[in-house]
């Protein structure tokens, strides 16, 4: 999907932002499976609107190169990034500008399911990652489609995303075959809302692919229960997903 054919770039940060709590949660996830020294250099593929790029280089003390090939996008994330350690780069990860073994970390999140050619974008990391350098994917993928908390409100959507997501073992023997290691998987409960009524209020943004390519109609009639829902019969506390989270090794 082009981000500029649509307007994501507008609404992405309020209909997909969270609280400081579970930025910390998904930094700490990082900090865990990488080891305390020598993140000085990451690769921040599909940084969209910047939601991770500046924490990461304030988390990690790192140059960060954010990289995106919608224009609508970076101009969101360039807007709310001084932070001398991060440039953008108006690119797809298919040809990263970064020399030959020079990055110490690729992180993507939720990008992987619109890469192309998975493959050849792992390998294109494998050639910038040093020795004993990451690639770490949060991502949603087909084993925890389940989870996906609107998945009953809006018909079709479904079979969109199932059409658009891999699985974790496909996605783990994309980058085996591309000369990664495993370090680590994780299922992690990701709070998308602290109740149904904001989470509604999110999902009308429609900043999300899934929603994005339902049929208007089927958009609003799911709106329509899904508000219902959030009015009457919810239950209460946080809305949650379940995320992918995986670490591979150079
Ligand atoms: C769901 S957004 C995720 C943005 C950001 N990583 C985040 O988690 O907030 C997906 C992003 O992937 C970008 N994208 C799409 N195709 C890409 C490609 N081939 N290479 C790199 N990024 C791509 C889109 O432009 C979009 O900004």
């Amino acid at each position: 999907m082009d981000y500029d054919d649509t307007n994501m770039a507008a609404v992405y940060d309020s209909g997909r932002g969270y609280d400081p709590e579970t930025l910390r949660q998904w930094l700490a996830l990082l900090s865990d499976a990488l080891p305390e020294e020598g993140i000085s250099r990451i690769v921040d593929l599909g940084c969209g609107t910047g939601r991770f790029t500046e924490p990461l280089s304030v988390h990690f003390e790192a140059e960060v190169i954010g990289i995106d090939p919608s224009a609508t996008m970076l101009e969101q994330a360039r807007a709310k990034c001084a932070r001398s350690s991060v440039r953008f780069e108006l690119l797809t990860g298919s040809r990263l500008p970064v020399e030959d073994g020079s990055a110490d970390m690729v992180f993507l999140s939720m990008v992987y399911h619109h890469l192309p050619d998975p493959g050849q974008t792992m390998r294109e990391c494998h050639r910038i990652l040093r020795d004993g350098g990451y690639v770490c994917i949060r991502n949603s993928t087909l084993d925890a489609i389940g989870s996906f908390p609107y998945l009953r409100f809006f018909n079709g959507i479904r079979s969109i995303a199932e059409g658009q997501l891999t699985s974790r073992l496909q996605m783990t023997s994309v980058l085996e075959s591309a000369g990664f290691e495993s370090v680590t998987h994780k299922a992690v409960t990701h709070e998308m809302s602290p109740d149904w009524r904001s989470f509604a209020d999110k999902m009308a943004l429609r900043a999300d692919s899934f929603l994005a390519r339902l049929p208007d109609d089927d958009f609003e009639a799911g709106m329509a229960v899904l508000r219902a829902y959030a009015e009457q019969e919810a239950p209460g506390g946080a809305v949650t997903q379940e995320v992918d989270f995986f670490v591979f090794r150079r």
